[in-house]
């Protein structure tokens, strides 16, 4: 079999360069090792920058995201009994984030390709890409009993943290930076109403809360918690007495609690690995790097990889001009270290660390001060809450 490129990974940054390439003329296949409903099943953040939102219309995939989702101008941080509000639109020019779930764009992509007739292979086994720093890059599958090529001009590794991508790039080639958060994210999706129209982001000595949203009859919350609990040990009466706890009194007694319908931990990690090509592969988001979700970059950082990508093989493609991917590893990495910066910031900002001293306490608690006396510190904040440029 042969396509003009073969993308590893059918979560959004393979899904949406598939769909982006299409419209163009450009022949793809996707390998996806799961299921779609395995997919479609996980529960991700549900922030978009504007940016991200411009990316899926151009894909044709707005349409749903623009009548469902909820365009948000501000959102909250609650410290020390207060509750300050960030003005995006006043701080960053009139700039948004669209509050859509990462399922549901993942879902209106996959929508996009069967419409299409995008060819996407679900429950790819032993997917291996072959000779990627040849002119004759291939990638193999295994469907049950057989094994399938698929020759092609270039490889995308969009298989996430997990994938075989990066894996195939030879350690002396690769430089990877990593940091582990000594903590982790309770996450509880509640078909209720949400506490507050906006986001609020909540810093407090038993640890960070956040209160998110689906829609205004699905919540979304979280809670820091220790790297050492698990999800048993959080039954629903647990959760909501402890979030009740990190809000302020106000919020908590507006907070309307029902019976979770998802639940789960995630650690936190700051990831990235550099170079973002080797040969004719191409890394393209959490194949690449991983932001803590404090922030809610994640996506947001894939969605710059997969403009830049584009843009450089339609170059190709179209004009036989090669700049955009000889150039696409150091700007892509311009951008994900920014987007790094951001979410650890955040992050360190919000967060209680067990291991901090009382001064690293009190400049954590300067640094909030500071932000809410300086128009200067929020224009910084939100320019990039809604998105840098690409
Ligand atoms: N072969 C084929 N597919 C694979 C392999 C493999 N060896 N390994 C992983 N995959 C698939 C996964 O099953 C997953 O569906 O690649 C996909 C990668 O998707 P994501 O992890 O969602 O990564 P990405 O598309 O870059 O999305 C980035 O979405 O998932 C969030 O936290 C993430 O917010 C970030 C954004
Ligand atoms: C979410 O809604 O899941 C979410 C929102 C904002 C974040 C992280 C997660 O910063």
């Amino acid at each position: 079999m042969r396509a003009q490129v073969c993308i590893i990974g059918g979560g959004p940054s393979g899904l949406l360069l598939s769909q982006l390439l299409h419209l163009k003329g450009v022949d793809t296949i996707v390998l996806e090792r799961q299921s779609r409903e395995y997919v479609l099943g996980r529960i991700r953040a549900g922030v978009l920058e504007h940016g991200f939102a411009d990316l899926m219309r151009e894909a044709q995939c707005g349409e749903r995201m623009d009548r469902e989702g909820e365009i948000h101008h501000g959102f909250f941080i609650a410290h020390d009994g207060k509750l300050d509000r960030v003005d995006l639109a006043r701080h960053s020019g009139g700039n948004s984030v669209v509050v859509y779930g990462q399922t549901e764009v993942t879902r209106d992509l996959y929508a996009a390709r069967d419409r299409m007739g995008g060819k996407v292979v679900h429950n790819a086994e032993d997917v291996t890409p072959h000779q990627v720093d040849s002119d004759a890059p291939y990638v193999t599958y295994r469907a049950g009993d057989d094994v399938v090529r698929i020759d092609c001009d270039f490889v995308i590794g969009a298989d996430g943290f997990h994938g075989v991508s990066r894996k195939s790039i030879p350690k002396g080639v690769l430089r990877e930076y990593e940091r582990v958060y000594p903590f982790g994210w309770l996450g509880v999706l509640s078909r209720t109403k949400p506490v507050s129209p906006e986001l609020i982001y909540c810093k407090h000595d038993r640890g960070f809360a956040l209160c998110s949203l689906r829609s205004q009859v699905l919540s979304r919350y979280y809670l820091q918690v220790p790297l050492t609990d698990r999800v048993e040990d959080w039954p629903d009466h647990a959760f909501w007495a402890e979030l009740k706890r990190r809000l302020p009194d106000a919020v908590a007694a507006m907070l309307v609690t029902g019976p979770s319908i998802e639940k789960s931990i995630a650690p936190l990690r700051s990831f990235v690995a550099e170079p973002m090509r080797y040969g004719r592969l191409f890394l393209a988001g959490d194949a690449a790097h991983i932001v803590p979700p404090t922030g809610a970059r994640g996506l947001n950082s894939a969605a710059s990889d997969i403009y830049y990508l584009y843009h450089a093989l339609i170059d190709h493609y179209e004009r036989g001009d090669d700049s955009g991917l000889d150039a696409y590893s150091g700007k892509a990495l311009a951008r994900v270290w920014k987007a790094q910066r951001f979410s650890w910031q955040l992050t360190m900002m919000l967060h209680r660390f067990p291991d901090h001293s009382d001064y690293e306490n009190r400049l954590q608690a300067t640094e909030l001060e500071y932000l809410f006396s300086s128009d200067k510190a929020l224009g910084s904040l939100a320019e990039n809450y809604v998105g840098l440029p690409f």
